[in-house]
């Protein structure tokens, strides 16, 4: 066996003209790639020689750079006993949120899914934070995602024996214990270690089905691998202008038992989120610099990492996608009517109505308003009536409570998407938040299902809401500032006061 390489040799290699960077003990060679990285060559260029673990970890899954890099770039294992730490400083503001860290509430003091946002807030990273809370523009389509949900009412039905109720249904024939997915976010390791897997062991738990983002932090195997046997797992995809390079992805899926393949269509480039790229506005990366093979890392974690997505993406491709596989293919990100009849008439098996959580166009509509015209326009114009088996439409977008999925499934989704309360829900309390997440999800079903008076989800019909007003876009202003000091606002779970605080 070759002897291992040290870390005194590695770190000869800093320069653009011979750049060495070590990443879970094994050194790479990658001066050739510094130009081709998605992320820009500077970001490289600032461990080279060094070991780059703790940068790469959170935002690559862990063959990224084995898959990316030829074998004999590959130079070996070193003796991380001769490798000279990173010298990580730790702010002020970082002890803050350390501090914060500690003095999170059990979770039993965690009520509902908007507490884990007020908690995530305060314990997270500032970059993580930024990525994940951030959406596009002014974010307006972001706030309109959850308040489009304040404007259906509902119409319960009363005396109708609900001692026993079940919300138990099947999406695209695979059953799951709510009519719930956990929908697919990218970079799960800036919440959390364990990152996607969180949700991959609390899915399996709880009996629903998550959709594996391309963009994953873990790698995709690892998420596979974690799943109990008959775990139901869908896979997201960002399609690449090298077709080459999604025929692998989405083959490989299939072979691994993938059920359900979400083309996403929505992001032919990815939306400007200001906080995300606010957060690389800092002292030592005052702005993009020339020479980063085209990438401005001023754009954000979110364009970085998005460079290869196919703004050619088209109509056309469909019959492509079907040649190479035969997994169901659904569009993610449909926003109008017309576009979901295309997509019935194509022979697809459903549609997402969803804006990407408001990080794409802004003042793109919320999926609950655009599914009410798809409804409407699919029942008028193919006689199609929801939920429906064959053509299925499912929501995502601002859903926080139980009410709210009651509402789209009144109004014919066969289930809804959540994304980031779940990715706070493990940012701030790991696998353990996923959990009590889905429990509270569970708890609030089992009461509002009672409450409507539905036994089972066939029982939730159009009649039990109202959303005759779900088309007023009702722009909010900052005041009707006598209404508003009157108000007394809702509280959410607290930090405790620190161990060592409450000492002194
Ligand atoms: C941090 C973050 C990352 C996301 N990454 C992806 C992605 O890689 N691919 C994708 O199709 N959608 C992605 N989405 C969109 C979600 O799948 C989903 O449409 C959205 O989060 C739903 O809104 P919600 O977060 O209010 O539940 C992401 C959303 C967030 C918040």
């Amino acid at each position: 066996m070759a002897p291992l390489l040290t870390g005194q040799e590695v770190a000869k290699h800093n320069t653009r003209e011979s750049c060495w960077i070590i990443v879970h003990g094994n050194v790479y060679d990658v001066t050739e790639f510094l130009d081709d990285h998605p992320g820009g060559s500077k970001i490289i260029l600032k461990y080279a020689g060094k070991d780059a673990t703790a940068e790469y970890e959170p935002i690559h899954p862990p063959d990224a750079i084995t898959a990316n890099l030829p074998k004999e770039k590959h130079l070996g294992p070193v003796d991380l006993s001769t490798v000279a730490k990173v010298e990580v400083r730790i702010t002020d503001e970082e002890k803050a949120r350390l501090k914060n860290v500690e003095a999170r509430p059990p979770l039993s003091e965690i009520l509902n899914l908007h507490d884990f946002e007020a908690i995530a807030r305060q314990v997270m990273t500032k970059n993580a934070w930024a990525y994940y809370s951030s959406a596009a523009d002014d974010e307006i389509t972001n706030r309109e995602n959850h308040a489009a949900y304040h404007r259906i009412w509902f119409r319960p039905r009363v005396m109708r024996d609900v001692t026993t109720v079940d919300f138990s249904t099947h999406i695209l024939g695979h059953p799951t214990k709510m009519p719930i997915y956990i929908t697919a976010a990218a970079l799960g390791k800036l919440g959390h270690p364990d990152g996607e897997l969180n949700l991959t062991k609390a899915a399996a738990k709880h009996g629903v089905i998550q959709m594996i983002p391309t963009l994953a932090s873990c790698a995709f195997d690892e998420m596979v691998d974690a799943a109990v046997p008959g775990q139901v797992q869908f896979y997201q995809l960002y399609v690449n202008k090298d077709r080459n390079i999604t025929k692998k992805l989405v083959q490989h899926a299939e072979a691994r038992g993938i059920k359900g393949l979400f083309i996403t269509v929505d992001a032919p480039q990815l939306g400007r989120r200001e906080k995300d790229m606010r957060m690389k506005f800092t002292d030592d990366e005052p702005h993009a610099q020339k020479g980063d093979a085209g990438v401005d890392r001023s754009q954000g974690a979110a364009r970085a990492i998005s460079t290869f997505i196919d703004p050619g993406l088209s109509w056309k491709d469909l019959d492509w996608f079907r040649s190479i596989t035969r997994m169901p293919l659904i569009l993610k990100g449909v926003q109008c009517w017309e576009d979901a009849l295309e997509a019935y008439d194509r022979g697809l098996a459903g549609v997402v109505l969803s804006n990407h959580g408001g990080r794409q166009l802004d003042f793109a509509r919320s999926g609950i308003e655009v599914l009410v015209e798809v409804t409407r326009e699919l029942k008028a114009r193919r006689g199609l009536s929801f939920p429906n088996e064959k053509f299925q439409l499912f929501v995502d977008g601002g859903v926080r409570r139980a009410t709210d999925v009651i509402k789209a499934v009144a109004l014919g989704a066969t289930a809804v998407g959540i994304g980031r309360p779940f990715l706070y829900a493990f940012s701030s309390y790991g696998y353990e938040g996923v959990d009590h997440a889905l429990n509270i999800l569970h708890e609030e079903f089992t009461m509002n299902m009672r409450l409507i008076g539905a036994r089972n989800l066939g029982e939730i019909v159009p009649e039990m809401v109202d959303a005759s007003n779900i088309g007023s876009h009702i722009v909010s202003v900052p005041g009707d500032e006598l209404y508003n000091s009157n108000y007394v606002d809702m509280q959410h779970a607290k930090l405790r006061k620190a161990p060592s605080a409450a000492k002194l």
